[in-house]
């Protein structure tokens, strides 16, 4: 689907992957509907974003709320007259030890990672399917198809994520909704700088935003279900064939790098 001229729901554009997403949405054409809770900084993503699109809209939302995700598809619909595309973008780090995570911490990062863009998946797919055509992109991680040390919460909300949009793409073939698979590396964002998390292990290299925005955008407008940003595919391909290697190869890196608290050994 051409991104000029449509209408496209973005969560998650406050910052980082989204906020470029939204400003090269809007410079190719598109009229953007744009969700995050910070106001400040929605506001002045959109601000940038009227420039270029007259009719951009911005919504405050909680997507910890996943009551929060049918209102959001509703307003946005009824604001902009229908959406072509929805992006679900938003997306919180939870980088814990299994040792030492709270259910609290896991149900938060199962409703803000999952269960809300799920909703959402939900809550736009009837209406598209009624005017025979749409686009859904779901923001997963490369932490959504291989186990990170650290990050068993964030990993099971995003494989979640990832397994429901291979799903979304089966019992929407031919139907005239596009679903698209986004997994990111490693971006240079704030998500790395979240408070209530511990410190990263990964201090590699980051990918600019803007490259993994131009990708979603690639995405949108190209045929191929599932995309690498960076492509981290070879390391996904060696995961799934080797676990064994995998596991044993990623615990010796942690370990190189002194991360005890994820990977010690038990007392
Ligand atoms: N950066 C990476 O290395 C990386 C790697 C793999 C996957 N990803 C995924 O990429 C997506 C974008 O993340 P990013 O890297 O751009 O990080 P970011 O700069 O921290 O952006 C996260 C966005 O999600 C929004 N958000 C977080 N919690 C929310 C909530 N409860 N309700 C509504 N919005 C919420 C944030 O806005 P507010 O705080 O204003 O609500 C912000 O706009 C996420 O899904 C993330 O998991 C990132």
């Amino acid at each position: 689907m051409h991104v000029d001229g449509a209408n496209v729901l973005v969560t998650g554009a406050s910052s980082g992957i989204g906020e470029a997403l939204a400003l090269e949405l809007a410079a190719r054409g598109a009229t953007v509907a744009l969700a995050a809770r910070r106001r400040e900084r929605l506001d002045a993503v959109l601000g940038r974003c009227l420039d270029r699109a007259p009719g951009s809209t911005r919504y405050v939302v909680d997507l910890a709320d996943p009551e929060a995700a049918e209102a959001l598809v509703a307003s946005a619909w009824d604001d902009l007259g229908h959406l072509d595309v929805v992006v679900n973008n938003a997306g919180a780090p939870m980088r814990r030890s299994v040792r030492d995570l709270t259910t609290a911490e896991l149900q938060r990062t199962m409703a803000v990672n999952f269960e809300s863009p799920a909703r959402i998946c939900l809550a736009a797919l009837g209406p598209m399917l009624d005017r025979g055509r749409g686009s859904i992109v779901n923001v997963s991680s490369f932490g959504g198809r291989a186990g990170i040390p650290g990050e068993a919460a964030y990993c099971a909300s995003k494989f979640a994520l990832a397994g429901w949009t291979e799903s979304l793409a089966l019992d929407l073939w031919d139907s005239g909704v596009e679903v698209r698979l986004v997994l990111p590396g490693a971006v240079d964002t704030e998500i790395w700088d979240q408070p209530g998390n511990d410190e990263p292990d990964y201090d590699g290299d980051l990918a600019p935003a803007g490259e993994v925005a131009a990708g979603i955008v690639a995405a949108i407008e190209g045929d191929r279900f599932e995309h690498y940003l960076p492509d981290l595919s070879d390391v996904a391909r060696f995961k799934a064939d080797a676990i064994e290697d995998y596991l044993a190869g990623v615990v010796a890196f942690a370990r190189s790098r002194g991360a005890d608290r994820e990977v010690r050994p038990p007392p």
